[in-house]
C-alpha cells in the first residue's frame, strides 16, 4: 500500500482537473492506496520568500505560518506526489507552483538540500489541443523530476476542454483510472 499525495492546482474545484483527479484516486483506491487530496485553492499559502532559513525546526520547516503546515507532513510520509493542475500559460497554475516552492523548506532540512525521494504524477487539463500544446510543461516535468530525481509514474495531458465538464467522457478518464490502478 503506497501513500499518495495530489496536489490539487486548479482552483475549480468541480472542473476538468477535479475529474481528472477522481478518476485517478478512485483507481488508485480500489488498489488498496491511501490517497490524500489538497484543494489548493481552498487554502492560504504564500509564496517562497527565497530566504534560504528554513528546515531547521523539522515540525514546521518553513519559516512562514499559514496552511503549508498541513502539506509539509502529508508530503513527508507520501510515497507518490501527484501534480494535478489545469494549464495556465502554458504551465501549472499559480496555486500549484506556490505550494510546489514551499516544499523546498522540507529539502532545507537536509544536508545539501537533499530531496525525499517519491515517485511523481502529472495530470492536466487544457483548452488547446494541438500536438505540441503540452510541451513547455513536459519539459518543465521532466527538468523537475531530473532535479529531484524523482520517478516519473506516468503523464496525463487533456486538451481540448475548456469549460466545466468539457472534460465528461472523455477517454482521458478512463485512462486516469487505470494509471491509478497501475500502482
Ligand atoms: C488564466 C488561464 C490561462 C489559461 N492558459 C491556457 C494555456 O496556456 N493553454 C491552454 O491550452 N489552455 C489554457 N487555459 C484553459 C484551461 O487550461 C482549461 O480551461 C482547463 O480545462 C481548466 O481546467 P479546470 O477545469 O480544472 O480549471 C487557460 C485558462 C485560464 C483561466
Amino acid at each position: 500500500m503506497s501513500k499518495i499525495l495530489i496536489l490539487n492546482g486548479s482552483p475549480r474545484l468541480n472542473g476538468n482537473t477535479a475529474r481528472l483527479i477522481d478518476a485517478f484516486k478512485h483507481g488508485a483506491e480500489q488498489k488498496g492506496h491511501a490517497v490524500t487530496v489538497f484543494n489548493l485553492q481552498k487554502m492560504n499559502i504564500h509564496p517562497c520568500l527565497g530566504c534560504l532559513g528554513g528546515g531547521k525546526n523539522p515540525n514546521r520547516p518553513c519559516v512562514q505560518d499559514d496552511d503549508m503546515i498541513q502539506i509539509y507532513p502529508a508530503y513527508e510520509e507520501a510515497d507518490i506526489i501527484v501534480l494535478a493542475s489545469p494549464m495556465y500559460y502554458w504551465s501549472v497554475s499559480a496555486q500549484l507552483k506556490i505550494a510546489f516552492d514551499r516544499l523546498f523548506a522540507v529539502a532545507e532540512k537536509n544536508a545539501g538540500y537533499s530531496n525525499p525521494q517519491k515517485g511523481c504524477i502529472m495530470l492536466m487539463a487544457a483548452e488547446g489541443d494541438s500536438k505540441d500544446n503540452f510541451e513547455p510543461v513536459e519539459h518543465y516535468y521532466h527538468a523537475l523530476l531530473r532535479h529531484l530525481n524523482w520517478n516519473n509514474l506516468g503523464e496525463i495531458y487533456v486538451g481540448g476542454v475548456l469549460a466545466v465538464g468539457d472534460i465528461k467522457g472523455h477517454p482521458a478518464l478512463e485512462n486516469a483510472r487505470e494509471l491509478g490502478m497501475s500502482i
